[in-house]
């Protein structure tokens, strides 16, 4: 009853309640540019519309008579306690969205102590996030460069600036096909966006002839060339252990045969996605990829998920299906697009609540008990 009764009444200075209006809030905010660089997918965006229907597919059965008093929402992760199933996705070139960008949005974070993942592709550099963020938990999303000093060198400055895990994003070796974007001519890093970790990168700048302040073009030039590598394979990950002792978790993996190379590497996590649907239009809903790939893990490493997250409920579903995390995209972009830092940790504190009160009523004390026995699958 605290949400009901602290509520006062419509207030028009009040930011948004309903998810569904702040996405809208942020749609009159934004340009075309910008606002169809979050809310698009790839191609067709079917993956992107499966995405939530996996999630609606899902059914949930509630429990009665359970004394649902008190409720543990944390979870454990690589030996950290966090206070709820839920972090922040990795998402680059948030300056687009709002001028508060990724220190905002980890401030959000730190104020809730939810772990806040820093995307490589950031338009602030990683050590000035972990200045603000102080001791507050957070992990160093790697986009894996084509160059490997590039490659070594991020991975040495997140262990250096306090990021506790390195989650490697595998699907995104090289920009997808978005339509959107390309209408619109729009790709922020061709506008020097998203690039304060490279700019400010010894490796990246030795490559160089004049350094990125003097010659932002030339810059712009290098990381097209740089940013991705489309000719990795499984043996490429040794590098990454030899170059960091931080817990390695793989983004992007959606078949389970992937997941068990990913064990035989010897990697720590593993985050089932399809990046929101930005990548493989056609690719199978996140959720709906899960249930496999837990099977095959049998509890050896834990698996976080995300793509199409929205509400509380979903997130059940998701821990209930085996997933030990969940991690939330574009609902805090539209959060940082309306109100910066506060609609992040508004957007969140929403999230949190209604995590907890439908925990309650569904007969739930804690998340790290939910099973998929709460759950019915429609036909
Ligand atoms: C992303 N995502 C992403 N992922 C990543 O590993 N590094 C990145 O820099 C980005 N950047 C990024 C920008 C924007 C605008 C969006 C919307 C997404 C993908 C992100 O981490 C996550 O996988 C999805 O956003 C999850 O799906 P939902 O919650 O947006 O449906």
């Amino acid at each position: 009853f605290d949400i009901y009764s602290t509520m006062h009444s419509p207030d028009p200075e009040r930011l948004p309640v309903i998810l569904e209006d702040w996405e809208k809030l942020a749609r009159e905010k934004l340009a075309d540019g910008p606002y169809y660089y979050i809310a698009g997918g790839a191609g067709g965006e079917h993956t992107m519309r499966e995405n939530l229907k996996a999630f609606t597919d899902v059914k949930i059965v509630p429990r009665m008579l359970r004394d649902v008093d008190k409720r543990d929402l944390s979870i454990n992760l690589f030996g950290d306690i966090f206070p709820s199933p839920v972090l922040h996705a990795p998402i680059g070139v948030q300056s687009i969205i709002h001028k508060d960008g990724e220190i905002g949005s980890a401030l959000a974070c730190a104020e809730l102590g939810v772990p806040y993942i820093a995307s490589s592709a950031s338009t602030v550099p990683m050590e000035k996030i972990a200045e603000a963020m102080g001791d507050a938990p957070r992990w160093f999303q790697l986009y894996w460069s084509r160059d490997p000093d590039i490659t070594a060198s991020f991975l040495k400055r997140a262990e250096a600036s306090g990021y506790s895990a390195i989650v490697v994003t595998l699907d995104t070796p090289m920009m997808a096909w978005r339509e959107y974007d390309l209408k619109n001519v729009y790709l922020p890093f061709l506008a020097g966006e998203g690039v304060g970790n490279y700019f400010t990168d010894p490796a990246f700048q030795a490559k160089l002839e004049k350094n990125p302040q003097e010659d932002p073009q030339a810059a712009i030039m290098h990381w097209t060339k740089v940013f991705g590598n489309t000719s990795l394979s499984w043996k490429d990950i040794a590098f990454l252990r030899e170059h960091t002792n931080l817990p390695i978790i793989l983004k992007g993996i959606l078949h389970p045969d992937d997941a068990k190379l990913a064990m035989e590497q010897g990697v720590d996590g593993i985050i089932v996605s399809n990046h929101g649907g930005r990548q493989v239009d056609g690719a199978i809903g996140a959720l709906d990829a899960l249930p496999e790939i837990v099977d095959v893990v049998e509890g050896n490493i834990p698996v976080l998920m995300d793509s199409g997250i929205r509400r509380g409920s979903d997130i059940i579903k998701a821990i209930a299906l085996g997933a030990e995390g969940v991690l939330i995209g574009r609902p805090l972009m539209y959060g940082l697009a309306v109100a910066g830092q506060r609609g992040v940790k508004e957007v969140l504190q929403h999230m949190l609540a209604d995590l907890d009160i439908t925990m309650g009523l569904a007969g739930q004390s804690s998340v790290s008990r939910l099973d998929n026995s709460i759950l019915r699958k429609s036909e």
